[in-house]
């Protein structure tokens, strides 16, 4: 079996390089290594993606640089695989508005092409969305706790209105993406999940200020910079752990019930930014150095995902709980200081 991973140098990806090798599976990791939201942490991460892309390499995954906006490239490495899992992407919403040119054409030109791959090769696929497709409209709906926002119910289904609120080209751009892999369900019968992921978090994260805050504010405070918070903090995400959504990638390959899923750990797994603060407090010992900025534009102050679909439908939920995952990652960032030294 042969799985070929779209930024499998990333952070999702390089989860989903080592969950298949370990499964057994031949896996490609097809990534441009581009650094664009990695420039801005404040911490070295120009070794971030050769990081990753040493380890896959070390453990037997095919590496290949190449651009999913290279659709004949794309076609020849995916030529031949059984599954694609497609990571690659502009993720970042700061970035989107900076360069609206390189979020749509990596997000959307570069999710097509990965369909057209899928379709004229009849390849089993799986895309990463993201709750953002929801919009932020959610915010007018929620109440202020001590600690966090709530909501009433909490968690949130595939069901919930789309595009709500204010509009950045990351919600554009990733919205158009989960709507071509339905189009394609649709149309051409294509054997394909779009995925819309909650904060994910785990090790070989290199997260900035604008993607991946888990292990942001866990650099942060083991290197012992300063903690940004945006707005209030109490923000909330039911955060997933990585590997959690590598097997929920290996339940739609199993299952292949086609369609889009909220990927979430839900609310046994919900944290706001201070709650991270004080868990990662407890974890280290010392509590970080926190600094309160402005809210941004278009930010989410809230999102649970409601679960019950891809529990129902792919057999699939969460394993690891906040505690253990923060751990992990805490961890993996001691063993690995040297890249984060700056
Ligand atoms: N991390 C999260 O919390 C989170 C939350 C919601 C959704 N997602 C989605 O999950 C997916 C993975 O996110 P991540 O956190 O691993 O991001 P990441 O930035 O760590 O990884 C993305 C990878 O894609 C590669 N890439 C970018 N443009 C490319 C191109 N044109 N061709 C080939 N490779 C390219 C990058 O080099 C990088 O290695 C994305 O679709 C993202 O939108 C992530």
């Amino acid at each position: 079996m042969k799985v070929l991973v779209t930024g499998g140098c990333g952070f999702l990806g390089s989860h989903a390089c080592e969950y298949f090798i370990n499964e057994g599976w031949q896996v490609v990791s097809y990534d441009n290594m581009t650094k664009h939201e990695l420039d801005r942490t404040g911490f070295a991460v120009e070794d971030a993606r050769d990081h990753n892309w040493d380890y896959l390499k070390s453990i037997g995954v095919q590496m290949v640089k190449a651009d999913i906006r290279n659709k004949q490239e794309l076609m020849d490495y995916t030529s031949g695989c059984d599954y694609i899992i497609h990571t690659a992407a502009q993720p970042a919403m700061t970035i989107s508005w900076e360069d609206p040119e390189l979020d749509i054409t990596t997000n959307v030109l570069g999710t097509f092409n990965v369909l057209e791959c899928a379709r004229l090769l009849k390849i089993p696929v799986v895309s990463c969305a993201t709750i953002h497709v929801y919009g932020n409209r959610i915010n007018e709906t929620l109440t202020e706790g001590p600690t966090r926002y709530q909501r009433e119910p909490a968690g949130i289904d595939e069901g919930h209105q789309t595009l709500e609120g204010i509009l950045t080209p990351l919600h554009a751009s990733k919205f158009a993406g989960d709507v071509y892999v339905r189009t394609y369900i649709n149309t051409y019968n294509l054997e394909a999940a779009s995925f819309r992921l909650t904060g994910i978090y785990g090790t070989r994260q290199f997260g900035g200020e604008d993607h991946g805050w888990v292990a942001n504010f866990a650099i942060r405070a083991i290197t012992k910079r300063p903690i940004t918070i945006f707005g209030t903090g109490k923000q909330v995400r039911d955060i997933v752990y990585a590997t959690d959504v590598c097997r929920a990638f290996d339940a739609f390959y199993r299952t292949r019930k086609g369609g889009v899923y909220n990927i979430g750990g839900g609310i046994d797994t919900s944290l706001s930014l201070l709650e991270c603060i004080d868990m990662l407090t407890d974890i280290l010992g010392q509590r970080p150095e926190v600094r309160f900025a402005p809210d941004r534009h278009g930010d989410l102050r809230y999102f649970v995902c409601d679960i019950k679909k891809a529990k129902d439908s792919l057999g699939w939920s969460p394993q690891v709980m906040p505690k253990e995952g923060i751990k992990r990652l805490t961890d993996w960032i001691r063993d690995n200081i040297g890249i984060f030294k700056g």
